[in-house]
């Protein structure tokens, strides 16, 4: 019955993840030359998974020559394997960066950027700014020789417990807000003072990519729950809860990057019952709130929770000021101590005049009517995908809010060399599987329409559709 349930969840790609699992704890050194590893058995009740599935781990870490067999004795590290990791990277630096796929596409310069999830910088009212950094330095002479404080800026946190209040019927004190550069930062931080190696999260399919390499480096095994346009199916996550008993559950349920899909309110009244009754945190990540184009979303999950199982990561990078790169962490006092403290080593706070930009710009009048301008011109850059998109046959899933369309196509695509060919056109896109913790979903991209103005965006992607059609012509 139980691996019934897991084959549900997993399909058959629950080796992979077990896999990965054991390279990583190779790659960070936890088991040197010529140690053995744990015996196939010990896995398999650690995973509650079949012995045939880490048996398939197993050799394909043995065909990589990452593990050698000893003959009835089981698994044993590879030096030579070991050597080639640490030949094609720094063994310091591979422990933790090696996945950042998402990082590399970013690098490519291109003409037609659809591949990044970030505002186009005519859409921000960047003459006003050197308003409001005139103000900071007028109001706070002394801004540029002071820190922040760890937690951060006790005036911007006081506004944003105001702001909750009003706009989203969540009350904070400014005692559970953490201000963090980013909610990059925010996730990061999640991994590091909640997850340890082996423990189990459940996180959407398709997810965001960078949180899927945080949380695999922190040593995690990832269960995924689908995501579609009317939210997850909850008999699905609560089997997850029942069965794995996570530790966590990382979404992003509001104009979810990558599908754009919104989770109902009904459905985020029950996920919060359903994470009280399992103990299973919930971490709501939440950038794109305020880009809707009809009607406003659900209230976050963390306004339904009242037994302090949300923890609620708010970024404003994407749309206020990317540059100030803002975010916030609204959680109960336990957890912020640990955050609070996990933060204390990375750095002393956010930087103190990005915090005071941001509080005098974003709470002002000018900002608000700012997002009204915002929220129409990217909903017209969408309609401009949706357009040409129309004229494809190709499935799309249509998005409410947010920055990114998911887009199937058709299956005789091949991905990377796709990915190759529009790079040499100056195109770039985010192939689906690098947002799969499954690393499937291999005929589907992501393609952002917030980057680029209305005629890059069309010229762009009628280049990106001739370039699919005549490879799909090819392969007939
Ligand atoms: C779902 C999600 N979470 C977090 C982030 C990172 O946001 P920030 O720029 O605030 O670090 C992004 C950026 O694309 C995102 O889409």
């Amino acid at each position: 019955m139980r691996r019934k349930i897991l084959s549900n969840i997993h399909s058959d790609k629950l080796f992979e993840q077990i896999y990965d699992y054991l390279l990583e704890r190779i790659r960070r050194g936890e088991w040197q030359a010529h140690e053995k590893l744990p015996s196939v058995r010990t896995l398999a009740t650690e995973f509650n998974v079949h012995r045939l599935t880490v048996f398939k781990a197993y050799q394909l870490l043995k065909e990589n020559r990452y593990v050698y067999v000893k003959d009835k004795s089981g698994y044993y590290v590879q030096p030579s394997g070991l050597l080639s990791m640490n030949t094609l990277h720094d063994p310091i630096v591979s422990a933790y960066v090696h996945d950042s796929h998402l990082s590399e596409i970013h690098q490519v310069e291109a003409a037609f950027q659809f591949s990044k999830a970030l505002l186009d910088p005519n859409l921000l009212p960047n003459l006003y700014f050197s308003e409001y950094v005139k103000k900071v330095f007028d109001l706070y002479p002394k801004v540029l020789g002071t820190y922040s404080t760890t937690q951060g800026d006790q005036e911007l946190r006081e506004a944003l417990c105001r702001y909750f209040a009003k706009h989203y019927h969540f009350y904070v004190s400014a005692e559970e807000l953490l201000i963090t550069s980013g909610s990059q930062e925010a996730i990061d931080l999640v991994a590091r003072v909640l997850i340890k190696p082996r423990d189990v999260i459940l996180m959407e399919r398709p997810t965001y990519s960078p949180a899927i390499d945080v949380f695999r480096r922190q040593g995690a095994v990832i269960v995924s729950v689908d995501i579609h346009p009317h939210g997850y199916d909850l008999h699905q996550v609560e089997t997850a809860m029942k069965q794995y008993k996570p530790r966590l559950f990382y979404l992003n349920p509001t104009f979810h990057n990558p599908t754009g899909c919104t989770v109902p309110a009904e459905q985020r009244k029950r996920l919060v019952e359903l994470a009280e009754k399992y103990h299973c945190l919930l971490i709501e990540d939440d950038p794109y709130r305020d880009i809707y184009f009809n009607e406003q979303p659900p209230l976050p999950l963390f306004s339904y929770d009242t037994a302090g199982y949300v923890i609620y990561l708010r970024s404003f990078s994407k749309y206020i000021a990317p540059g100030l790169g803002i975010a916030t962490v609204a959680c109960r006092p336990s957890f912020m101590n640990y955050f609070i403290r996990a933060k204390s080593l990375s750095d002393s706070g956010a930087p103190l005049l990005n915090q005071k930009i941001f509080l005098h710009y974003f709470f002002s009048e000018r900002m608000q009517q700012h997002l009204e301008k915002l929220r129409i011109a990217l909903a017209v850059r969408k309609d401009i995908l949706e357009e040409e998109l129309s004229l494809t046959g190709w499935k799309w899933s249509s998005p409410t809010g947010g920055f990114n369309l998911w887009t199937q196509l058709p299956d005789s695509i091949p991905m990377e060399e796709l990915l190759t060919k529009s790079i040499e056109q100056s195109i770039t896109f985010v192939p689906g599987s690098i947002c799969d913790p499954q690393r499937e979903l291999k005929s589907w991209i992501r393609v952002s329409y917030s980057y680029l103005n209305e005629q890059q965006l069309r010229e762009g992607f009628k280049r990106l559709i001739c370039l699919i059609h005549s490879m799909s012509h090819a392969e007939k």
